[in-house]
């Protein structure tokens, strides 16, 4: 991590919202760092970690899409596996698979400050909103937290909160650069349009008929739906984007923005081979309860995906897209027969120690904590015959007795 900071940032997502490994910090960072005068964090670009290169776009998105990005910086570990994924509850017919970019171990990115605009109860808004949740990893790297109430965030919008911020930071000097919510500006598109490509090269063969994920600020969805139409268009790939938030109707609109700042319609709108986000993708309501509130029948999804798997789901986003498509898979088996399924995993895991109370009672047990807690014996005669004293934290000790 880098010293000295010679310049400001602003991200700005809700307060639940999870931070979490992204693929679009490659890019949004990388034209951060073109935009502003950064001598520390250039040092630090000629690291292994942090690897700069001039980026070339996969070779379907000439001439579809305008917006290209020049460079980028190896933030991810990349490729991320795909692997069968042995869901539990699925109907007889239907195989998935799951691609793992909750793994894709990004490095935070140092030299800049961070400031977050964060959306919070009125309870909350004008006291410390403590560690919980992503909160620890953010204030663990020094972000500055901008606390609004949930009717201003409604009231204002997110870009103008973000703006005000910003008007703050420039007052002070500073050089800030204003990140939207989730990443999910054309540019941050960039990573998952790079991942469909990635997804192309791996998955040749395997005969993939879906591809399914989580949808927040729509970023990701808006890069796999344009990416995948392009780069894999025979035979076609269903996109199913389960929406965490807000309406279907809010994510097609949203897509289509990110699609004409792409420069996919040349400004005339639908006149190109790309067709608008509904005829892209199926955007599936999946909210539940409301954002990042998790019903008890989520959370036991997760926990049961969870101990059959191995793989861990998070409350916010990925749990509620798990949950939806095994009901709907259930709902319609008929609809899903044959069909051979890929889910993106896109991380979030903090998300989950906010939901301790509610996993307590899910869990059972004495305490809360499951069934399967036992005391240990520490002294105990073994069947040899030989007493066996169990020393823990002083091994060499036990050892030598
Ligand atoms: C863990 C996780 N998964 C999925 C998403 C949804 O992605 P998008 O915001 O691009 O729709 C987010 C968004 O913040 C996230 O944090």
């Amino acid at each position: 991590m880098l010293a000295n900071k010679p310049s400001s940032a602003l991200t700005q997502s809700p307060s639940s919202r999870c931070s979490r490994p992204s693929r679009r910090g490659m890019f949004i960072i990388r034209w951060l760092s073109r935009a502003l005068p950064l001598p520390h964090a250039h040092n630090k670009l000629s690291t292994p970690y942090l690897h700069e290169e001039q980026y070339q776009p996969p070779s379907w998105a000439n001439p579809y899409i305008k917006l290209v990005p020049h460079s980028r910086l190896g933030l991810a570990q990349l490729p991320t596996p795909v692997h069968r994924w042995h869901l539990p509850g699925l109907p007889e017919g239907v195989e998935v698979f799951i691609k793992r970019d909750d793994i894709t171990g990004m490095q935070l990115y140092a030299g800049l400050d961070c400031h977050l605009v964060l959306r919070t109860s009125r309870q909350v808004v004008d006291s410390d909103p403590g560690l919980t949740g992503n909160l620890l990893v953010s204030r663990l790297v020094g972000a500055t937290l901008h606390l609004v109430t949930k009717e201003e965030y409604a009231r204002e919008g997110s870009m103008r909160l973000g703006q005000a911020v910003v008007d703050k930071l420039r007052a002070q000097g500073k050089n800030p650069y204003l990140v939207p919510v989730g990443g999910s500006s054309a540019l941050g598109t960039w990573g998952y349009l790079q991942a469909s490509e990635e997804l192309r090269q791996q998955t040749s063969g395997m005969g993939i008929s879906d591809v399914v994920m989580a949808c927040g600020s729509g970023g990701t969805s808006a890069g796999l739906c344009l990416g995948l139409h392009l780069a894999m268009p025979n035979p076609r790939i269903a996109v199913h984007a389960y929406g965490v938030c807000d309406d279907p109707d809010y994510f097609y609109d949203y897509i289509d923005g990110l699609l004409t700042e792409l420069g996919v319609w040349d400004g005339k709108g639908g006149t190109s081979s790309v067709p608008s986000a509904r005829g892209l993708l199926r955007v599936v309501q999946a909210r539940g309860t409301g954002y990042a509130m998790s019903t008890d029948a989520e959370l036991q999804t997760m926990k049961e995906v969870a101990e059959e798997t191995g793989v861990i789901l998070d409350p916010v986003y990925s749990g509620k897209a798990i949950h939806g498509l095994i009901a709907e898979m259930r709902a319609s088996p008929q609809a899903w027969q044959g069909r051979r399924v890929l889910f993106l995993h896109t991380g979030g895991l903090l998300g989950m120690y906010d939901k301790e109370d509610q996993l307590r009672q899910l869990l059972g047990g004495k305490q809360g904590y499951g069934h399967k807690v036992e005391r240990l014996e520490v002294n105990t005669t073994s069947s040899s015959g030989a007493d066996v004293r169990l020393q823990v934290g002083d091994v060499q000790h036990g050892m030598m007795q």
